[in-house]
């Protein structure tokens, strides 16, 4: 792919709300939301990550690191992990034939924007292809299985990723092992023999087991523990371990820090490898406070203890989560809306992180995104949002970088003149209450790049 070409440039998406009050509904809410919500831009989560010496990570869908997607994916993150693309179903779907191109794409993207990558994972209960799922092995035709895996995998990568998570979610919840392909015909052994394999294929790679539910401290984190500590003490070869973090709103463990710490204690690293915090939908702005509080939690814990190396979330924004699909009814879990804006979430992550800035209150905001982009055209959509004010009337309006035109808009009336795009509400979407929102559509046409503009709104 080509990523200087399709991608639009690292310029803010963040919007501020400006002196245009004009349509504004209560005058006295209208000037305290012009004051608050003319924030400075929070720094990008990378760099605050890295000044504490952390990881700030996210996992991503190979296919979509294009456009808005990848702005942000590349702007706000030093680490990415791929979401499915690294899975043994996903990397050998038939026996002997390889498929490597998500995998590539996230590396080389990953190369191109200065981050590290994790790879994710190589030996599971799921995910797997259906020739491995279902055939008949004996432990030394699995084990033989198992290593050429990895040696095929960690060996393609070899000095290119920091980190595996080398084996995934071996416990079950009463912290007995998890009865899989792996623990039934090799033993609990399994896992020391990936690690060595991992070892030896790659020795500069950070070497993880993870799994979820380990959070707090509970039986299933003890017999990680417990595992762990006997790696260690065995010479295996481990490196750290891996909260993934898959939590409830209002549901963070109180012992998470204390939890965390206690692996460090015996010598390894602690990732949070895969955090996301989901909720009942629809979401609303007293769960989307509570989120954000959640949020911060989690990566103060992180941040307090130095063998923590860093957070990974899984998916940046709403449109790119696993949570709807597999809770029913639950979702909402990411730092950014399925627009591509900035959630309290985001903000709480950014003052954990050493981050100066507060979260706009009191404002209304506008953000641009590149829904869809081709040879010639594109799709875009401005998302006018206001909390703690209120919009009777709308006029939305951004300079293009780089001589794109608006062919067509909807839900709203634009004009452009030269490169100055204007933009006002139809007749039917003027009112935006606090809490609430409009959307509008465009297309255009680009030639060259497609940067991002600044939208100013009033
Ligand atoms: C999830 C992916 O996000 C989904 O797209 C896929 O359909 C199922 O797997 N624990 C893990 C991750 O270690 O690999 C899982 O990822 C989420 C739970």
């Amino acid at each position: 792919m080509s990523t200087s070409r399709t991608s639009p440039s690292r310029s803010s998406l963040r919007v501020r709300c400006t002196a245009l009050f004009a349509g504004l509904t209560a005058v006295g809410a209208l000037l305290a939301a012009g004051t608050t919500g003319a924030h400075a831009a929070d720094g990008p989560l990378r760099d605050l990550a890295a000044a504490k010496g952390k990881v700030m990570g996210t996992a991503v869908t190979g296919s979509k690191l294009t456009g808005t997607y990848g702005e942000i994916a590349g702007r706000e993150f030093n680490a990415l992990t791929p979401g499915n693309a690294m899975k043994w179903g996903s990397v050998e779907p038939v026996r002997g034939t390889f498929d490597w191109a998500e995998a590539d794409r996230i590396v080389d993207f990953a190369e191109a924007h200065g981050q590290q990558v994790r790879g994710h994972t190589l030996v599971w209960h799921s995910q797997n292809p259906g020739w491995l799922d279902n055939g008949t092995w004996t432990p030394a035709q699995l084990g033989q299985l198992m290593k050429d895996h990895i040696a095929t995998e960690v060996g393609r990568y070899k000095g290119r990723l920091a980190t595996w998570d080398v084996v995934n979610e071996p416990f079950n919840e009463d912290g007995t092992y998890r009865q899989t392909l792996w623990y039934n015909g090799l033993g609990a052994d399994y896992i020391a023999q990936a690690l060595t394999a991992a070892r030896a294929a790659d020795p500069a790679a950070r070497l993880y087991i993870n799994d979820y539910n380990v959070e707090g401290v509970n039986a299933k984190s003890t017999a990680l523990y417990n595992l762990v500590k006997s790696l260690k003490e065995r010479g295996v070869p481990i490196d750290g371990v891996g909260l993934q973090a898959h939590l409830i709103v209002g549901q963070v463990p109180s012992t998470l820090q204390q939890n965390i710490q206690r692996f460090a204690d015996l010598g390894v690293d602690v990732a949070i490898t895969e955090l996301d915090i989901r909720m009942q939908l629809p979401s609303d702005s007293a769960k989307l406070t509570r989120q954000a509080a959640d949020y911060k939690a989690v990566v103060n814990a992180c941040v307090a203890v130095a063998r923590c190396v860093g957070v990974t979330v899984w998916g940046f924004t709403d449109s790119d989560s696993w949570i709807p699909d597999t809770f029913p009814g639950q979702g909402a879990a990411t730092p950014y809306d399925e627009n591509y804006a900035p959630k309290p979430a985001y903000h709480a992550i950014a003052e954990a992180l050493g981050g100066t800035t507060t979260p706009p209150t009191g404002a209304c905001t506008a953000a641009y995104s590149v829904t869809s982009q081709w040879d010639t055209g594109f799709t875009g959509q401005v998302r006018i949002a206001c909390t703690g004010a209120a919009l009777s009337s709308w006029k939305a309006g951004w300079t293009f970088g780089a001589g794109q035109r608006v062919t067509q808009a909807w839900n709203a009336a634009c004009s452009q003149s030269g490169a100055v795009v204007s933009c006002s509400n139809a007749s039917y979407n003027g009112s935006v209450p606090s809490g609430g929102s409009v959307t509008f559509g465009f297309n255009g046409s680009w030639s060259g790049s497609n940067p991002v503009p600044t939208v100013t709104l009033g």
